[in-house]
């Protein structure tokens, strides 16, 4: 095999109440990598679409060339090959789009050496992505962009990462308002310490929402969304966000919150219609409000980054 295309989907980390340890992916937006070997003996970026010429070209600095340099030093390979990444969701957004990127390079190198590493082997060196993008490297937009599904990232040293249980037709609703807002930014302002209280309900929301994705119990994921650390604070840079909470209950979501760091929000549900019709009353509240945005609706994405094309 002499190239491979990928597509890595978008995740929506933390899921209300697990910053940092709880994430899930979607089926769309995505990104798409495109990788070939060319007896080069270096590690290029051949081509970059949709990012508006914003992310950097130099292959040390950009996090998708950068992971795949360390992943090739670390199965001691000299191959060389050219990389072409196409951003198909925006920056900024909340919905996991450096993740996506540095998951697609990852994949694409791991299927054109023949797959000497796991999906699970490979997550430590797409979180070293996350690192280069926003200063931390968190795994839970990686981990459920790599390995799809529901992941509990229960440990990170070391690190231990649980897939858990997807119910049938849960759906996800998400709505992008036009306003960007950096992961770096909106995790300098969360505070690093945080009242026993507040700890207290967390974790319960935490085993709340894991017992009910194994049960299989909707009221009980729908009651367990709720965040009482991040979201507080967070939620004063996405616009309206207490007005489309309330309007996304109405419609029939079982929870709201913000994707990852924002300005995102997403809406679970139990079925793709109601998600539907959530997102649709969402983005015309944001219309009122003189805002545009984005809607995507996707059932969780069990697969995870996936090849689409060899040659
Ligand atoms: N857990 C991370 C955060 C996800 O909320 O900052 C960033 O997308």
């Amino acid at each position: 095999m002499k190239s491979v295309s990928v597509f890595a989907p978008a995740s929506v980390a933390n899921v209300n109440c697990g910053y940092d340890v709880l994430g899930f992916a979607v089926h769309r937006p995505g990104d798409e990598v495109h990788m070939s070997l060319n007896g080069s003996g270096v590690v290029s970026i051949d081509h970059i679409g949709g990012d508006d010429g914003r992310l950097p070209r130099d292959p040390a600095k950009n996090s998708v060339s950068a992971v795949v340099i360390n992943y090739l030093k670390h199965i001691g390979s000299e191959q060389g090959l050219g990389i072409k990444l196409y951003k198909k969701m925006p920056f900024g957004s909340g919905l996991g789009s450096s993740a996506a990127s540095a998951v697609g390079g990852l994949v694409a190198v791991n299927e054109l050496m023949g797959n000497p590493l796991t999906r699970m082997e490979l997550l430590p060196f797409a979180m070293e992505g996350e690192r280069i993008a926003c200063g931390n490297a968190h795994a839970d937009n990686v981990a459920p962009s790599l390995l799809g599904g529901i992941i509990l990232i229960r440990s990170y040293d070391p690190l231990d990462v649980i897939s858990l249980p997807v119910p049938d037709q849960l759906c996800c609703g998400l709505v992008y308002p036009h306003v960007e807002i950096p992961t770096m930014a909106a995790r300098q302002i969360i505070r690093t310490s945080i009242p026993m209280s507040s700890a207290i309900r967390q974790w319960g929301n935490v085993g709340g929402l894991v017992a009910g994705l194994f049960t299989n119990d909707a009221g009980l994921i729908g009651r367990s969304l709720v965040d009482h650390i991040v979201e507080p604070v967070r939620k004063m840079l996405i616009p309206h966000f207490d007005e489309m909470r309330t309007i996304a209950l109405e419609y029939g979501a079982l929870g709201f919150g913000i994707s990852g760091s924002g300005p995102t929000v997403f809406a679970l549900c139990t079925d793709e219609n109601t998600a539907g019709k959530v997102t649709s009353a969402l983005a015309e509240k944001l219309k009122e409000h003189g805002l545009g945005s984005t809607c995507y609706v996707s059932p969780i994405n069990k697969q995870g980054a996936r090849v689409i094309e060899t040659g």
